[in-house]
């Protein structure tokens, strides 16, 4: 047994849960087994605490790193910041100089506020478009944190979740008066949408422009025209797809711009920094109601995002991981045709994702994580690409994945996958850990 899987059992005794984040749960990995912590992270290699070095093929950080861990020009700014004081009874310049630059690359929004989690940002767009439109009810699609607001769709009917990327949330804690105020649509089912807006007094539509699946049949243009036609904030919550097709949102891409829109993860390249940017008639909102908190005036975080943005600038970026993550789907597809496996490829291009088909797809997710552990990899079935994923880390990947793809092709024809297994199959959703 590893330091870290020691502390990890340790953490679970003075943290409910373990850690902070379901999504680095060891149980979400390889239970039992997974190193759990961190000593250093550079580029895309991660050390345990016993000093064992690891490729990250997987979350890399969840999704909070394209520039790689550590970059040098970001930290750089870091540094500087620290230097000359994260904090003071004066505001930080560095926010007003963010807010011009994430306007300048979305001209329809005129006003940015920030904070520092994806959640916190949503919460801060849903309570702006309610107050803007003084109408309650939501209509919603996908993920969006872990706020009373989203968590009580679940009062309803506690399958209204499933399908929004984590299965399982219980709504304990959100109060009951939250029923059915937040009203749950699938992505590129407009008809569903359509009949929510006309059965409900509607206020806010808040959705991802794309996670798993492209857009059909016009989905987008279809939602910003009837978000317009009924006076409906239209919030696309670009967390995780933002600055990664696209040097800012996604919408960009597709031409469709929303009235409110939503940055975190990659924008301060591992650096807390969120943004909440829109039309001003409805930013304007924010002075109406209270949205205020002391640590979203701290420095660093828009430091290393201004930073950042410029280093994606630069390099472009979101080509190179873009390519990075069209190639790995082409060469996991391969690698399935080479084993005569059937495999769903799915994601945005630098998020590529798989599942084997069928009902042990955990299991061999679980059997991936493991083999590949041992061979020096933090892999499961999701990548997200990042600038540091060169073409050689790419070959030594796809080389050590070769055999492990082999022993999936010999439980599909009969061998029990479970007598590989060391441990315990991996969390899918949210499950309780005692
Ligand atoms: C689309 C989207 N919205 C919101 C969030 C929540 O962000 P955070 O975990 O920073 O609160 C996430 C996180 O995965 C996300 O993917």
């Amino acid at each position: 047994m590893g330091s870290g899987n020691k502390l990890w059992d340790r953490a679970k005794k003075v943290i409910p849960g373990g850690n902070m984040l379901l999504s680095k749960r060891a149980e979400m990995f390889l239970p039992d087994q997974w190193p759990a912590y961190f000593s250093k992270a550079k580029g895309c290699q991660v050390w345990d605490l016993d000093g064992k070095q690891y490729t990250d093929m997987s979350i890399m950080g969840i999704g909070t790193n394209t520039l790689g861990y550590g970059h040098v020009e970001v930290d750089k700014a870091v540094e500087e910041t620290v230097k000359n004081g994260n904090m003071s009874t004066l505001n930080c310049p560095e926010e007003v100089y963010l807010a011009e630059k994430l306007i300048e690359l979305h001209p329809w929004a005129d006003m940015a506020r920030f904070a520092r989690t994806g959640g916190e940002a949503n919460s801060i767009a849903i309570r702006i478009a309610r107050a803007a439109t003084s109408r309650d009810k939501i209509a919603f699609c996908g993920y969006h944190g872990w706020h009373d607001w989203y968590l009580s769709a679940n009062l309803s009917d506690d399958k209204n979740l499933d399908g929004h990327l984590i299965p399982g949330l219980e709504p304990d804690g959100v109060p009951r008066a939250l029923k059915d105020t937040v009203l749950p649509f699938n992505y590129n089912k407009f008809e569903e949408l359509e009949l929510l807006v006309q059965d409900h007094d509607i206020g806010a539509i808040m959705m991802e422009v794309q996670r798993n699946k492209p857009p059909e049949n016009d989905f987008l243009q279809k939602v910003r025209k009837l978000a317009s036609d009924k006076n409906i904030v239209l919030i696309f919550d670009e967390c995780t797809s933002g600055f990664r097709e696209t040097f800012g949102g996604l919408h960009i891409k597709y031409g469709v711009e929303p009235d409110i829109a939503i940055f975190g993860k990659a924008i301060g390249n591992g650096y807390a920094l969120t943004a909440t940017i829109g039309r001003r008639e409805i930013m304007e909102a924010a002075q109406s109601t209270f949205i205020s908190s002391t640590f979203w005036t701290e420095r660093i975080g828009p430091s290393a995002a201004l930073k950042t943005i410029e280093v994606m600038e630069d390099i472009k970026s979101w080509e190179h991981i873009s390519e990075i993550g069209n190639n790995i789907k082409t060469d996991w597809q391969s690698l399935a045709d080479k084993h005569g496996l059937n495999i769903a490829i799915a994601g945005l291009a630098p998020i590529p994702s798989f599942s084997f088909p069928g009902t042990k797809s955990r299991e061999y997710k679980t059997l991936i994580t493991q083999e590949m552990l041992a061979k020096g990899y933090l892999a499961g079935n999701l990548i997200f690409a990042c600038i540091e994923h060169t073409p050689e880390i790419l070959a030594q990947y796809f080389e050590t994945l070769d055999p492990v793809f082999a022993l999936v092709k010999e439980c599909e024809e009969g061998r029990d996958v479970e007598t590989i297994l060391d441990g315990p199959v991996c969390h899918g959703g949210f499950q309780r850990l005692n």
